[in-house]
């Protein structure tokens, strides 16, 4: 077929026999490319700005070639319904240009001047992964406000910690509730860094080697609400780090998140008994009248290896691939859409079901107070009287040995008891035992004891405010 007869390729001209309609379809991008739109309008429209600076058009060609984006960007609302309908259009790119031609005419057609569909992509995705990255730490900041909350209305109830799941010391529930927020704070600070190494343009970097035009690069890099333009043409039109980095953080969060959503599931259990699964975000079973299951938990549990597949499919995608673009390079568009999309959702979740969790106080206190967990609390009560710890170990073991025989915690063995396995204990062992001394011989930076942990509160608190007072505004759309 001669090429003149297939006017909507891009790339027809040394073309002579049509492709093969499966291949055809099939290699489309498309149908899920359609969603980056927006990034391609402000894109389009930042290579326009540089274009007529480099004199490809006139001021009155630029505002109508910007006039007509916008109007492309307005009038389309993309569905997949819509993008079904739209067989002809390969890519984004592709769809954006016939759109542009069917407002403004051939003027669409000098749009393409110095840039390539691969800096383009490059330029589209680093917009899209910015703006997920901002959506995220959005939403990482609602959650740990409401972890904060929680972990403050907590007061100084207290719950037992564990170690190989077996119970360890007692603690304050807002000491496990902010590990929660050290862990989230780490997320966010993963998300600020990449999102800083990722804010650079790579229009003008060409299909490989450089714009074929003189294009003053930093007209387009600001127009986008980049720091700059990337510095290496050949790495911005192959570089899909800042898409590694961003699912890759993203798993990270998502086995944070995941560990908190084993633990409450674990702790709604009848066997732990530390809460009651709020109505609002459990469901019931259609077989069982009595259940009510931890779906909530239990589905964020499984969405973050989806977030870790993501990840897992950049790292593949991107291992061993030659410079620089390569078609390879498309596959790596919907699993960061998809991460994207999880983690919105997840967070839009997680903040709500936190607000509405409430504890069973009474059990976890019982937990915290029966088992011996002042075991540690009673060697250091030792230690303060001279005995080396290790024997002071060795001597509290022997009266945790006598408790568990005679079915007592240590606060219930006399004095004369005591006295058998250790002649240093006296009068004063008691007060050194009891629940508040056991949180409170914690006594460090990091530690359980109840004014560290209110220090630990609004620290966690001052630094969230910090964090939100440092968002800037990061939109490009109305550029
Ligand atoms: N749809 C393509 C992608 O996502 C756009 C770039 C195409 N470039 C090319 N040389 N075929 O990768």
């Amino acid at each position: 077929m001669p090429n003149e007869q297939q006017p909507a390729k891009m790339w027809s001209g040394r073309f002579r026999e049509p492709l093969n309609k499966t291949f055809e379809e099939w290699q489309r991008s498309f149908p899920f490319d359609w969603r980056l739109l927006p990034q391609e309008v402000a894109a389009s429209k930042a290579h326009a700005r540089a274009i007529a600076a480099a004199g490809i058009l006139t001021d009155a060609e630029l505002a109508t070639m910007l006039d007509g984006l916008d109007q492309v960007l307005a009038q389309t609302t993309l569905t997949p319904a819509v993008v079904a309908e739209a067989p002809e259009a390969e890519d984004i790119h592709h769809f954006t240009e016939l759109q542009l031609t069917k407002v403004i005419g051939d003027l669409a057609l000098k749009l393409h001047t110095g840039r390539s569909r691969n800096e383009q992509i490059a330029t589209d995705m680093r917009l899209f992964v910015r703006d997920a990255i901002d959506a995220t730490l959005t939403g990482l900041r609602e959650w740990r406000s409401s972890l904060i909350d929680l972990a403050e209305s907590a007061g100084e109830a207290v719950m037992p910690s564990y170690t190989h799941l077996q119970r360890a010391e007692p603690v304050l529930v807002a000491h496990w509730l902010l590990t929660y927020v050290s862990q989230l704070e780490r997320d966010s600070s993963r998300l600020v860094d990449a999102r800083k190494r990722m804010n650079l343009c790579p229009l003008g970097s060409g299909a490989i080697a450089g714009a074929t035009l003189a294009l003053d690069r930093t007209i387009a890099a600001k127009a986008l609400g980049f720091d700059g333009p990337t510095p290496n043409s050949m790495d911005a039109t192959s570089d899909r780090d800042f898409a590694l980095e961003f699912t890759q953080a993203l798993a990270t969060l998502g086995i944070h998140i995941s560990r908190f959503a084993e633990e409450l599931t674990l702790y709604s259990t009848a066997e732990f008994g530390f809460l009651d699964l709020p109505e609002a975000f459990s469901t019931g079973s259609s077989a069982m009248p009595q259940k009510k299951n931890p779906d909530l938990t239990e589905l964020i549990r499984g969405k973050s290896g989806r977030l870790l597949g993501a990840a897992t499919t950049l790292a593949t995608l991107i291992k061993g691939l030659p410079l620089a673009y390569n078609k390879d390079l498309q596959e790596g568009q919907e699993p960061v859409f998809d991460a994207a999309d999880t983690i919105a959702g997840m967070l839009s979740v997680l903040p709500p079901f936190t607000s509405s969790l409430r504890f069973r106080y009474d059990r976890m206190q019982a937990a915290a107070t029966t088992g011996y967990l002042n075991a540690m609390a009673a060697a250091t009560y030792l230690t303060h009287k001279g005995v080396p710890f290790r024997k002071a170990h060795e001597k509290i073991g022997n009266a945790v040995r006598f408790g568990l025989e005679t079915g007592r915690e240590l606060g219930d063995l006399t004095l004369d008891e005591l006295r058998k396995f250790g002649e240093e204990f006296s009068e004063d062992f008691y007060e050194s035992i009891t629940l508040e001394a056991t949180l409170d011989c914690h006594d460090v930076i990091g530690g359980t004891a109840r004014h560290r942990v209110s220090q630990a509160l609004a620290d966690a608190r001052e630094r969230l405010k910090v964090e939100a007072g440092k968002v800037g505004d990061s939109r490009y759309v109305s550029v």
